[in-house]
């Protein structure tokens, strides 16, 4: 199976999960069409389906959704004028500019709201693992996770610890990988080592994700990205604390330590190791531009 299809196959989904378009309240409808099928690259869902060794079944594609729903509503209000103001998200005029503020905002509230109902009324899966995942889910949205890594985000206190910016670079963006892959192991049953090991995967992945993200957002190529770059110059990131020698250096211990965890989790040889391997190729590719 290729990503591609699978990428499809995650967009057929959202749609099939979102409201109809045309349904009342429409122009609210209408948002939550154009924040989330906007061409993003899908890669939480896509972590889910090859952590449940590429799966395609109508119930592990609902509960893949889920995570991009709630990647969705983040962005959405990630990018409001009282957060970080972008006007471009997706190659397209950021929702609350496309839209309104107010309808951007109740939005990306349906959407976490529709992530939680998928959950609940998913078909063919038993109730224990739906109240886990929910569970997982109000924590990593939570201000343990996301709520808090954007609240810190935001508030830029000063921090001179770099093991304080790696928990922020966690909340932000390493919890919701780290629910899209164990969502996988959950629905096929796997057992609390694989859950752990992809638990360590997610928490390295997210970092260097999170770090490659800072990187397009310095650089000169970051138009490449359909999104507002140079937002964070001004913030504390790993970025402002490493020298090139020290990114180079992150980089490379934490895709080392992926890897060992995803073997750990007995993905040596799958479709998810391929995917990893390819995003380090983009993540490298990006540290050499910037000459890190
Ligand atoms: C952007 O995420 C926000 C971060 C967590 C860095 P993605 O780079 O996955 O955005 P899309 O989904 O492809 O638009
Ligand atoms: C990403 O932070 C974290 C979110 C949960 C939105 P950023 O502010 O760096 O994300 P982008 O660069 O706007 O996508
Ligand atoms: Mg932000
Ligand atoms: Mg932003
Ligand atoms: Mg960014």
């Amino acid at each position: 199976m290729e990503v591609v299809h699978l990428k499809n196959m995650i967009n057929a989904t959202l749609l099939e999960l979102l409201p109809a378009q045309e349904t009342p309240p429409s122009h609210l409808h209408q948002a939550m069409h154009y924040a989330s099928l906007g061409p993003g690259k899908r890669l939480r869902p896509l972590l889910t389906l090859l952590a449940a060794n590429v799966a395609t079944d109508s119930h592990t594609l609902r509960m893949a959704c889920v995570s991009e729903l709630v990647h969705t509503a983040s962005l959405i209000l990630d990018d409001l004028p009282c957060m970080d103001d972008a006007t471009m998200r997706r190659d397209r005029p950021c929702a609350h500019i496309r839209f309104s503020e107010s309808t951007a905002i109740l939005a990306s509230t349906n959407l976490l709201n529709l992530a939680y109902g998928v959950i609940a009324n998913c078909p063919n899966v038993d109730a224990s693992t739906k109240v886990a995942v929910s569970a997982h889910l109000s924590h990593v949205i939570g201000s343990m996770g996301l709520v808090g890594g954007q609240i810190a985000d935001l508030q830029n206190q000063p921090v001179g610890n770099k093991s304080e910016i790696e928990q922020l670079y966690h909340q932000k963006t390493g919890c919701l990988f780290e629910f899209s892959v164990v969502t996988g192991a959950r629905l096929r049953g796997m057992g609390a080592e694989v859950i752990e090991a992809l638990t360590r995967f997610a928490r390295a992945f997210g970092l260097l994700f999170q770090l490659y993200d800072d990187m397009l957002d310095h650089s000169a190529f970051a138009q490449e990205t359909g999104k507002d770059v140079q937002q964070d110059t001004a913030k504390t990131t790993l970025l402002s604390l490493y020298t090139p020698a020290e990114v180079r250096g992150a980089l490379n211990d934490a895709q080392a330590l992926a890897r060992e965890q995803l073997r750990r989790a007995g993905h040596d040889d799958s479709l998810l190791a391929a995917l990893v391997e390819q995003q380090f190729v983009t993540f490298n590719g990006a540290a050499q531009r910037l000459g890190s």
